[in-house]
């Protein structure tokens, strides 16, 4: 028996997946919009993304437009993108970068990048208006480690706290430093927990990533007890193999600072609400999930790397990005379809294996939350 066998706590032989309307009805999806995508932070980015003052990145959560910059004194922080003066989006281009202002296109009122309305054209005779009064309305922001996180809750309890152990336990990835080599965005026709719940499990990793399987075998690791807002565990990488890529090799040199063991592991964790966080021995692979709709999530895919290893000639960032997007595809693909099965009136909910123990921890999260909030 492999570590991997051990049932988890949460795990018992009569656990069952979810009842179908958990994907099928749009009431649950908003219900579920609001609870954790509202309510929870959520991961919106990186902070390389905006290096410099007045760059710029929209976000959309739950048809919330969110502006994400960073001002003159290098502090991101995130407003709603909505002018005070009548309401009209503010900016309409997914990023780019403000020249010190961000002006409203209708009748030009001004915020600077900290959000504060600086100009407010023929309001200067208006009785009893102060300018200081109509500040952009701003979102809780976080950050982790060069990740960016919001929170749209009205009184969001600290970052730290969702994040428990993970705020310290990948410390020596030094995630801050690394930089973005690659981005795909896919849109995948299921519901975001099936997402979750895909990477969640190695189960069907033998038939569906036949190339996955031969560079780590599906029973290796070991998974942690579910925490209320993360799950995940590590898997091993075979004998011989260097990392997650076409050919298994490096695509550079391992990540500083990590130990000899954590060179032949690969760490996969949910942060969630809408954080897969993929730790390799010499990269970090991001997914953040944004449903779009019921059946629908637009799942955007990075690749980070350490910059050193980047400016090295021979680094060859395309073999583990063509690994990954083979990977996410099949993923995706049997998320779609198994999104179409739930639609069936034959479906029941079924049961799960061992295996399959973060699943029903987080099955279990889901119930619980609609509880909680059932009067
Ligand atoms: S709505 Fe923005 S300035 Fe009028
Ligand atoms: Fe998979």
């Amino acid at each position: 028996m492999t570590v991997h066998d051990k049932p988890s706590p949460s795990w018992h032989s009569e656990a069952l997946s979810l009842p179908a309307r958990y994907y099928i009805d749009p009431a649950n999806h908003q219900s579920e919009l609001e609870r954790f995508f509202l309510g929870m932070w959520i991961h919106a980015g990186r902070a390389d993304q905006i290096p410099v003052s007045g760059d710029y990145v929209l976000r959309d959560v739950a048809g919330e437009s969110l502006i994400v910059t960073r001002a003159d004194d290098g502090a991101i922080h995130a407003f709603y993108n909505v002018c005070r003066h009548r309401g009209t989006r503010l900016c309409e281009a997914a990023e780019g970068s403000f020249d010190g202002l961000i002006r409203c296109p209708y009748h030009a009122w001004a915020y600077d990048l900290s959000g504060r309305l600086v100009a407010a054209p023929q309001m200067h005779d208006v009785p009893n208006f102060r300018i200081e009064d109509y500040p952009l309305a701003a979102v809780a922001l976080g950050l982790w480690d060069g990740h960016i996180f919001l929170n749209l809750g009205e009184c969001p309890r600290p970052l730290a706290e969702q994040l428990g152990v993970l705020a310290d336990k990948f410390r020596a990835w030094g995630m801050e430093q690394l930089r973005l080599g690659k981005r795909i965005v896919y849109d995948v026709a299921s519901n975001w927990k099936l997402i979750i719940q895909n990477y969640s499990e190695c189960l069907h990793c033998p038939g569906v990533h036949p190339a996955l399987q031969r560079l780590s075998h599906f029973l290796s690791g070991q998974n942690e007890p579910a925490h209320p807002s993360y799950l995940g565990g590590r898997m091993d990488l075979r004998e011989g193999i260097g990392t997650l890529s076409m050919d298994g090799q490096l695509t550079g040199a391992c990540l500083p600072g990590l130990s000899v063991d954590d060179h032949r592991r690969v760490y996969y964790y949910t942060v969630l609400p809408n954080l897969l966080l993929s730790l390799h021995p010499d990269y970090m692979m991001t997914h953040t999930l944004w449903p779009r709709a019921l059946d629908r999530t637009e799942v955007v895919c990075e690749w980070h790397f350490h910059p050193e290893a980047m400016a090295n000639p021979g680094f060859r960032l395309d073999d583990a990005v063509s690994f990954w997007d083979m990977t996410n595809r099949q993923d995706w693909h049997v998320c779609e379809q198994m999104q179409l099965g739930l639609k069936s009136r034959a479906y029941r909910p079924g049961p799960y294996s061992r295996r399959e123990d973060l699943l029903h921890a987080f099955d279990q999260l889901i119930r619980s939350e609609e509880q909680s909030s059932t009067p």
